[in-house]
C-alpha cells in the first residue's frame, strides 16, 4: 500500500479566498488542528508577501513540530531567502519555489522565453538548496504547458535539487483522463524523475480538482496539494477531505492511503469555517451539514435494518458522533476546560476566563449546551482581532407596527459612544448605528445567518462579509439574540478591516 502524502495549503492557497485572510494567531490554530489531523506538510504562507505572512510562518515554524513546514516563494533570490528567515527554526522545513512554464503565461504576463524561464527556475532551486534539503519546485500552469519544455524544465529542476515536482492545475482546466495520461508521460519521460516525488495541486474550476488529482495518484503521483474545505482562489483546490476518504473508502481501486487520523476531518472543517467565515455548502461531500442525512423513507428504512445500505462512511470514521448534551447551567470551570479539552482547544488562563464567563451566561439562557455551542462561545476567544470597537450594548424596538429603532453603545478605542439609528428592520437599524458610530465607508455584500443546534432557544450565528476599497473581509458572531449576533458580526468584520495592514496589497498572489 503506498502512503500519498498530504500537503496542505489552506494557509496560503485557502488564505487566497476572497476575504479568507487569517491572523497571526487565527493560523496558529488552524496549523496545530493540521498537526492533530495528521497531515505531512503544512504551506504555511508566502513568506515574502506580507509581515502578517512573514510573522504566522515563523511562529508555526515555532510551535508545530511533527509535519514539514514550508513557505512558497517565487523564483526570486529576494523570495527564497525571506521564505528561508520564515521556516528556519522549524524541525523539518521545506522551500516550495515556482515559476510559469505555459507560452501564455511567458508571453504575456512574464514576458521572458522559455531559456529564460528554464534558467531562473535552475538558478532558484539552487539558490534554496542552499538553505534546505527539501525543495519542491513548481512549474506554474502546468497542464497548458508544452509537454516537451516542461519535462526539460522537470529534469533541470531535479538536476538542481529539487526533491519534490509538484504539477499544478492552476486555472482548473484538465479533465482526470487528461491529467493523469500528463503524469504518466512525465515518469516516462524525465530520465530523473525517481529522483523527486511527483506532487500534484489541482484548482476546482470545473469542479474536477478531486478527481484530477485521484487520477494522478493511479499514474503514480506521490503528494497531493490540498485545503480543508477546497477552500482556494477562485473556485477553490482540492478538498483535503474528499480526496482522503475516497483514497481510504476505495483503496482497493487505489491501492494507497495517507496519514491522515480522519476522525480529525470534521473538527478541522468547523475550525475553518469559524475562521475564515465560509460556510461549507450543505450538501458538500463529506462535511456538508446534509452529508450523513438521509430524508428518503427507503434510505431511512435500509439504515435502520443495515447501515452499510445507504452509508458507505461511518460518520464516526471523521469524527461526526451524534451532538451531545455536554454541560449545564452547574456545570464549573473545570468541566468546562476538559471538554474544551476533548474537542481540541487550548486557551489561555485570560481567554479561558472570558470564555467561561460567556459560558455562565449562556447556560442562564439555554437549558442543553452542545459542542458546537461551546465551539461558537469560543471562537470569539480564538479570534484574537485587536478590538478597536467592542459593542457595549444593544437595544432594539420593533413589531408590527413599529419603527424598527436601535440605540447601540459601542467602546471604540477605549470611549463609549452612543447612537440611536432606524431602519427597515432591527438589524439595519442597528447597522446604521454602528455604521455611524464607527464611520465606516465600507459596503455590506453579505449577511448570512444560521442556527447552531435546534430548539427556539438555540444560539444564532451570524456571518457577514463587507468590502472596503477592494477588500473584502469576514466577520462572525454568536448570540442567543439573533440582532444581537448581527451586531457582534459587524463589528468584528469592522476590527477586521480596522486591523488590516497586509502588504499582500502590494505583493501579487501567484
Ligand atoms: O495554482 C498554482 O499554480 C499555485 C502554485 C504556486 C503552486 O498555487
Ligand atoms: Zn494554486
Amino acid at each position: 500500500m503506498r502512503i500519498i502524502r498530504i500537503f496542505d495549503t489552506t494557509l496560503r492557497d485557502g488564505e487566497q479566498s476572497p476575504g479568507a485572510t487569517m491572523n497571526v494567531h487565527e493560523k496558529l490554530q488552524v496549523a496545530k488542528q493540521l498537526e492533530r489531523l495528521g497531515v505531512d506538510v503544512i504551506e504555511a504562507g508566502f513568506a515574502i508577501a506580507s509581515p502578517g505572512d512573514f510573522e504566522a510562518i515563523k511562529a508555526i515554524s515555532a510551535e508545530v513540530k511533527g509535519p514539514v513546514i514550508c513557505s512558497l516563494a517565487r523564483a526570486k533570490a529576494e523570495d527564497i531567502e525571506r521564505a528561508w528567515e520564515a521556516i528556519k527554526d522549524a524541525e523539518k522545513k521545506r522551500i516550495h519555489t515556482f515559476h510559469s512554464t505555459s507560452d501564455i503565461h511567458l508571453k504575456y504576463q512574464f514576458r521572458v522565453s522559455r531559456e529564460e524561464a528554464l534558467r531562473r527556475s535552475v538558478e532558484m532551486v539552487r539558490l534554496a538548496k542552499g538553505y534546505v534539503d527539501d525543495v519542491e519546485f513548481s512549474p506554474m500552469d502546468a497542464t497548458r504547458s508544452d509537454i516537451g519544455y516542461l519535462c526539460e524544465v522537470i529534469q533541470a529542476v531535479i538536476d538542481a535539487g529539487a526533491t519534490t515536482v509538484n504539477i499544478p492545475d492552476t486555472v482548473g482546466y484538465s479533465t482526470p483522463d487528461e491529467f493523469g495520461r500528463l503524469i504518466r508521460t512525465i515518469r516516462e519521460r524525465v530520465r530523473n524523475i525517481d529522483r523527486a516525488v511527483i506532487s500534484v495541486h489541482c484548482h476546482n474550476d470545473l469542479g474536477l480538482a478531486t478527481a484530477n488529482s485521484l487520477s494522478a495518484v493511479l499514474n503514480g503521483a506521490g503528494q497531493i496539494e490540498c485545503t480543508i474545505n477546497g477552500i482556494g482562489e477562485r473556485a477553490g483546490n482540492c478538498s483535503m477531505e474528499e480526496v482522503v476518504m475516497a483514497l481510504r473508502v476505495r483503496r482497493d481501486i487505489f491501492n494507497a492511503d495517507t496519514n491522515i487520523n480522519t476522525e480529525e476531518i470534521i473538527r478541522s472543517s468547523r475550525l475553518v469555517t469559524k475562521i475564515t467565515g465560509l460556510f461549507v455548502q450543505p450538501n458538500k461531500a463529506i462535511v456538508g451539514a446534509n452529508a450523513f442525512a438521509h430524508e428518503s423513507g427507503i434510505h431511512q428504512d435500509g439504515l435502520l435494518k443495515e447501515k452499510s445500505t445507504y452509508e458507505i462512511i461511518r460518520p464516526e470514521t471523521i469524527g461526526l458522533h451524534k451532538t451531545r448534551f455536554v454541560l449545564g447551567k452547574h456545570s464549573g470551570r473545570h468541566a468546562f476546560r476538559t471538554r474544551l479539552k476533548e474537542l481540541g482547544y487550548e486557551l489561555t488562563d485570560e481567554e479561558l476566563n472570558n470564555a467561561f464567563e460567556r459560558f455562565k451566561r449562556l447556560a442562564d439562557q439555554k437549558k442543553e449546551i452542545y459542542d458546537e455551542d461551546i465551539e461558537a462561545l469560543i471562537s470569539e476567544e480564538i479570534s484574537t482581532v485587536p478590538e478597536i470597537y467592542s459593542l457595549v450594548d444593544l437595544k432594539i424596538t420593533c413589531g408590527i407596527n413599529e419603527r424598527p429603532t436601535a440605540f447601540t453603545r459601542l467602546n471604540v478605542n477605549g470611549q463609549i459612544v452612543e447612537m440611536t439609528e432606524h431602519g427597515d428592520g432591527p438589524v439595519d437599524a442597528a447597522y446604521r448605528a454602528i455604521a455611524r458610530i464607527t464611520g465606516t465607508r465600507s459596503s455590506l455584500l453579505k449577511y448570512e445567518v444560521k442556527s447552531i443546534t435546534g430548539g427556539t432557544d438555540a444560539l444564532g450565528e451570524v456571518m457577514v462579509t463587507l468590502e472596503e476599497d477592494g477588500r473584502t473581509v469576514r466577520g462572525s458572531g454568536a448570540d442567543t439574540d439573533i440582532i444581537v449576533a448581527s451586531a457582534k458580526a459587524y463589528v468584528n468584520a469592522l476590527n477586521k478591516l480596522a486591523s488590516r495592514t497586509k502588504a499582500t496589497d502590494k505583493e501579487p498572489r501567484p
